[in-house]
């Protein structure tokens, strides 16, 4: 990894910050054992990290309850609870085209198995969806409204505010998947009117992967999908429908809560703000070099308003997989090509057949020099004749 210039950051964040590396392996040296299991001082005092950490979160995201804020192993993971506790059979369901498969896949099984039915809506030829065809879609049978906040493949961050606001007037139920934007984009549960909330925390949370989680508002009736120890009430014999348990079966993955707690201080200290300013300078530098090369196609990465520090792009007469390659092998830069798990959105934009895009995605260890690597290479490959 010496010389690699990581520009997967949309994969996962990498490097994490020094201070989340030190915390966890301390953490676990002295407290990696398991919470909420017995009385004795060690045990509390790993609980207080969890309990510590589903608070901090809670207030990070602007929720109410830190009890409503649960773990899980990572935003699918989530959304899998999610769409799984919500969707009862008759259900129509809204979602856009700008989703992940892992959106995509659980509803795909509910709709093959005629169980519900999926409206998605498209976006414009800048990114966007528009809250209006949301509202279009409704029927009298939409139990839920579920997008993505910020899109993997081009990074465009959508008016999530908007569409809570349209869903909480329907009386319909409001699920964010958050993978790309928590840690990213200020995010409030409450004027965002949002119900239910998906995360994972391996990439702008700065945590280690193996964990994520959802923040679930009180008043939502989602069914709990799993089963198993919870460590209170063993002579139960169902699993428990309080919070956090409804959603949380078996040993908590200690060590990636530790490693979100370390997360969230070090996106505290250095402010959210001022990281996402930091990533889009960089990304603007990258937008510009890259739209100035001849043969090269951006999509749609017109502004950095409402945008991540993602850019998809693809080299005329290029498959996207042949770029990638060539920039591992001969330029050392990471990145990554294809369809990126979220077939609609190539779909829409006419990738699909072209087998995707090249993906850049930046983070917040990022440098001028490796933007200038990147224009570079991506000059270089583009002047090749073919
Ligand atoms: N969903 C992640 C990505 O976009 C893994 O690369």
């Amino acid at each position: 990894m010496e010389n690699l210039m990581y520009l997967d950051n949309a994969a996962t964040t990498y490097p994490k910050p020094k201070s989340v590396y030190d915390f966890m392996h301390e953490f676990y040296m002295h407290h990696g054992i398991n919470p909420g299991r017995s009385g004795y001082d060690a045990t509390l005092e790993t609980e207080e990290v969890v309990h510590g950490t589903r608070k901090m979160l809670t207030e990070f995201f602007n929720g109410i309850n830190p009890n409503y804020l649960t773990f899980s192993y990572n935003a699918s993971d989530s959304l899998n609870m999610i769409i799984q506790g919500m969707v009862e059979k008759g259900d129509h369901v809204i979602s856009t085209n700008l989703e992940h498969n892992s959106v995509l896949r659980p509803l795909n099984v509910f709709q093959r198995d005629g169980w519900s039915d999926v409206t998605y809506v498209p976006f414009d030829d800048r990114g966007y969806m528009d809250p209006d065809e949301i509202k279009r879609a409704i029927r009298p049978n939409t139990k839920m409204v579920i997008m993505n906040h910020g899109s993997n493949v081009i990074g465009t961050v959508q008016p999530i505010a908007e569409v809570g606001k349209i869903c909480r007037e329907k009386g319909i139920w409001f699920a964010v998947d958050a993978s790309q934007t928590a840690g990213a984009q200020p995010i409030d549960i409450q004027a965002m009117c949002i119900d239910l909330l998906a995360f994972t925390g391996h990439k702008c949370l700065m945590g280690p992967t193996g964990i994520g989680g959802s923040y679930i508002g009180e008043n939502v009736p989602i069914k709990g999908t799993r089963h198993g120890g919870t460590g209170v009430r063993s002579a139960y014999p169902y699993h428990l429908d309080e919070f956090p348990y409804r959603m949380e079966c078996g040993t908590l993955n200690v060590m990636g809560v530790a490693g979100l707690h370390a997360g969230q201080k070090w996106i505290a200290e250095q402010g959210l703000d001022a990281i996402h300013a930091r990533e889009m300078a960089l990304w603007q530098k990258l937008r510009d070099g890259l739209a100035g090369i001849d043969k090269v196609t951006l999509y749609c990465a017109d502004s950095a308003e409402h945008h991540n520090a993602v850019l998809s792009f693809n080299i005329e007469g290029w498959e996207a997989g042949d770029v990638g390659t060539m920039l591992d092998v001969d330029y050392h830069i990471a990145c990554r090509t294809g369809l990126q798990c979220a077939p609609l959105v190539h779909r829409q934009m006419g990738t699909e057949e072209i087998h995707g895009t090249v993906r850049f995605s930046l983070g917040p260890f990022n440098t001028e020099e490796h933007i200038d690597a990147a224009i570079e290479a991506v000059t270089e490959i583009a002047a090749i004749k073919r």
